[in-house]
């Protein structure tokens, strides 16, 4: 979306940004592993559902990719702008009741998904999903761990409170403990630490996209007050060398096996 362009509907919003935003933790994720033609896969916080679609065109006609997602509106977006994909299905669902969704899947992916859940809802999410992987199922996520943006302009705002008592940033041990509990081997775990924006220009877009991943603060005011913070602020932090919008943001790319 342009900057300056804005609608009040925030889904749409983040589906929009998200096809740049989100698929670039999704292709780096999913480039280690070959996905197979007739494979059933499931997308845990699925959001509008853009990296679920590049699942269902990778597994073909014969396999099944289903998303879930608990944000009605979110799972709304995906089931109107994929409505015509027969390998493909959006549910309204927590991540804790991955397992009502069968027992036989090959893969399950969370993109940037875990830091939004407590400390309750990692446990249960990451048990459903284990209940509901085939022996040797592959589980691959890529939780955030804070970011540059998050640390300065964040921590400015007035729902600052309200926002942060629903991130649960975790270290790489803590992910650990947390998957071997749950029953999963294998781990393979790396450290990614920059994002360059390639399909945001500028720093009002990237403000919007953020408002936007923020579903738990309303979306217009979060984007008035954020431009502002930014407006009084150096933002020099934000960019590298060749002047690139650049966010450094530590993200654990995970793999792991039922
Ligand atoms: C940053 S978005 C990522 C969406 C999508 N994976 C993508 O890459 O575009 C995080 C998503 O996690 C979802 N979420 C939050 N709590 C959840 C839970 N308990 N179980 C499953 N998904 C959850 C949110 O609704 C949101 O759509």
């Amino acid at each position: 979306m342009p900057a300056g362009q804005k609608t009040n509907d925030a889904s749409e919003i983040y589906h929009t940004f998200s096809k740049v935003m989100q698929v670039k933790g999704f292709e780096g994720l999913i480039q280690n592993i070959r996905i197979k033609k007739g494979w059933k896969i499931l997308d845990v916080g699925c959001g509008t559902g853009n990296n679920t679609f590049q699942l269902s065109k990778m597994v073909g006609e014969k396999g099944k990719v289903v998303g879930i997602d608990p944000i009605k509106e979110r799972i709304e977006k995906a089931k109107d702008a994929f409505s015509d994909t027969s390998n493909l299905e959006f549910h309204q669902a927590f991540g804790r009741d991955a397992s009502n969704f069968g027992d036989d899947f090959d893969l399950v992916i969370m993109v940037f998904v875990l830091h939004w859940l407590t400390p309750a809802e990692k446990e249960a999410t990451l048990k459903s999903i284990f209940k509901c992987l085939k022996r040797g199922g592959q589980l691959l996520l890529n939780p955030s761990n804070g970011s540059d943006f998050f640390k300065t302009v964040i921590r400015q705002l007035s729902v600052y409170e309200k926002i942060t008592s629903n991130f649960y940033y975790i270290g790489v041990d803590e992910i650990k403990n947390l998957l071997i509990t749950a029953g999963f081997g294998d781990l393979d775990i790396s450290e990614e630490y920059r994002l360059v924006f390639q399909g945001i220009q500028s720093l009002d877009d990237f403000i919007h996209w953020i408002a936007a991943s923020i579903h738990t603060v309303d979306y217009e005011p979060l984007v008035v007050e954020m431009l502002d913070v930014c407006q009084r602020q150096d933002m020099s932090f934000m960019y590298n060398e060749s002047g690139q919008l650049t966010v450094k943001h530590p993200v654990y790319n995970i793999y792991c096996k039922k």
